[in-house]
């Protein structure tokens, strides 16, 4: 007489409920014995009732095998899997995972690497050799390359740790001043409002605030101010005037005799030119850039290997070598890879993070769009159409250079379902949830997510009308609503080819 199966916690995750609904289906098939069900489909005794135990997740053959062994539906099953391993993949996310032998990974896939990540960071130890070299000649440095290529990573990971010392740390957003204005605050132990004000009405006065919270430091030591997606000023910034106080407030914190900051700039190189509309910035970038470009393949070979030895595994050669081969020739996909590996990393077999796990991951190619398309399948219509009005918000449009994701308020995105829908893509790590902002994880899900770019070349003309509205409407409530300063644009008309139904993105 065959063992009773355990009883499953009716509240587990994604692993238990799936063997929780593959046991369902076979007391619905009149419970054959797992003897002949496994005579039925080829697989062992063992094999089948693992994978109804809720132990771990079976592979999707094993799934298959199961449900065809009991007459199910097996595109449904197929479907049920892949929420599964993707709802689960998600949970190894959780600290707390680690109790269950999940390893937490040691790949941020599409996050760029923090300072807290500095002993997962690999590859970049030329250059953070140099930058550091510089800032100690300089007090004023931009570092710039194209998008993805690594520039947030190796200024906060690499740079930020080898420097030392305090630091803060922010993009400028919409409103750089502001942003200036809360980190200034908070290192000077000063309210921020009030501080904001003061750069206001004087710019310059961003070295005082530096100084003040150095005041305990010994004599030495600088604060270390370091401006990431640098070009969000000219992309994202609509106020000219904002843009160059903002400036100005970063130069004189470098540039003043007793100056006591050391200012790094990180940017995309496609808005290179954009700087030479600050003449003051155009003069303190001579002799103070550094242009990054892609790893080696020494590099990189480094950068996929360590992270996961220091978790106790390793990386298959076999997919070192595709990595190193799709990468080294076009940095640019450097995160499609690092997504990739991610995933794979969730897929790996023992302590081998293996070729075929990345290859299942849809490899540098599709790994990204897969993930996408996955969180996407997930969500029933009226999700879907939130996702899709939330997503192409998120992307700024580049007039002649490469649309730029764009960190939106979450009042902004006031959409039904929208929470759920956003707590998803997070999961998944295509969006990053700020305090009170969201935004794409990286330019790449941009380029690399077809459906994405789909809606965006669709409705781009809409969309464009869409935003100068919302902008218009914005700046007008701030005017307390002069009736003087309603939007007239360049005279009212519906886009070319579009009508009033494009404004508002179609499902
Ligand atoms: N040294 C590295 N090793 C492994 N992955 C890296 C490294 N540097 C960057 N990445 C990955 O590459 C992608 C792009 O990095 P990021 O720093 O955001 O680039 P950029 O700021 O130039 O757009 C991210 O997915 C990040 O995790
Ligand atoms: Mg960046």
């Amino acid at each position: 007489m065959p063992r009773p199966e355990r009883p499953l916690d009716e509240h587990g995750g994604p692993v238990t409920q799936l063997a929780a609904g593959l046991r369902q289906l076979r007391a619905k098939a009149g419970k054959p014995g797992y003897r002949q069900m496994a005579a039925r489909v080829n697989y062992s005794v063992a094999t089948l009732s693992a994978a109804a135990s809720g132990r771990r997740l079976p592979t999707l053959e094993v799934t298959l095998a199961y449900a065809a062994a009991c007459d199910g539906d097996l595109q449904e099953w197929e479907r049920r899997w892949r929420e599964a391993d993707r709802l689960s993949a998600a949970a190894a996310e959780d600290p707390g995972a680690e109790l269950n032998g999940q390893a937490r990974s040691p790949y941020p896939g599409l996050a760029v690497f923090q300072p807290e990540d500095a002993e997962l960071f690999f590859g970049r130890g030329v250059v953070v050799d140099e930058l550091v070299r510089r800032l100690r000649q300089r007090r004023f440095l931009a570092v710039f390359g194209p998008s993805g290529v690594g520039k947030s990573s190796v200024v906060r990971a690499g740079m930020v740790p080898a420097v030392g010392g305090p630091v803060v740390v922010f993009t400028p957003g919409a409103h750089p001043m502001a942003g200036l204005a809360v980190h200034l605050a908070r290192h000077a132990g000063v309210p921020a409002g009030g501080l904001l004000d003061e750069l206001r009405e004087d710019p310059t006065r961003a070295s005082l605030a530096v100084r003040q919270g150095l005041d305990d430091a010994s004599p030495g030591v600088d604060l270390l101010v370091v401006v990431d997606q640098f070009e969000e000023t000219f992309a994202t910034c609509a106020d000219p005037a904002e843009r160059t106080d903002f400036v100005a407030a970063l130069l004189a914190m470098c540039r003043e005799p007793n100056g006591r900051a050391r200012v790094v700039l990180a940017a995309r190189a496609d808005h290179y030119a954009r700087f030479a509309e600050h003449p003051q910035l155009l003069a303190a970038l001579a002799d103070a850039q550094v242009l990054i470009g892609g790893m080696s393949p020494v590099e990189l070979r480094e950068a996929v290997t360590r992270p996961a030895e220091l978790r106790g595994a390793r990386v298959e050669g076999a997919l070192v070598a595709t990595i190193v081969a799709e990468v080294a020739d076009s940095p640019g996909a450097l995160p499609l890879a690092a997504h990739a590996l991610r995933e794979a990393w969730h897929r790996r077999q023992g302590a081998m993070v293996t070729l075929a796990g990345y290859q299942a991951a849809g490899g540098v190619a599709g790994a990204i769009a897969r993930t996408a398309e996955a969180v996407y399948a997930g969500l029933d219509g009226g999700q879907r159409d939130t996702a899709r009005q939330a997503l192409v918000r998120l992307v700024a449009f580049g007039d002649g250079v490469e649309d730029t994701r764009r960190r939106v308020p979450r009042g902004e995105l006031d959409l039904p379902g929208i929470d759920s829908v956003l707590d998803q893509f997070a999961v998944a790590r295509l969006i990053v949830l700020g305090e009170d902002t969201v935004e794409i994880a990286h330019e790449a899900l941009i380029r690399a997510w077809p459906r994405l770019h789909r809606w965006l070349s669709t409705d781009r003309d809409g969309l464009r009308t869409h935003r100068e509205l919302t902008e218009a409407a914005q700046s007008w409530v701030s005017l307390a609503r002069d009736p003087g300063a309603l939007y007239r644009g360049r005279g009212w008309r519906w886009p070319v080819n579009g009508s009033p139904a494009t404004v508002t993105p179609p499902p």
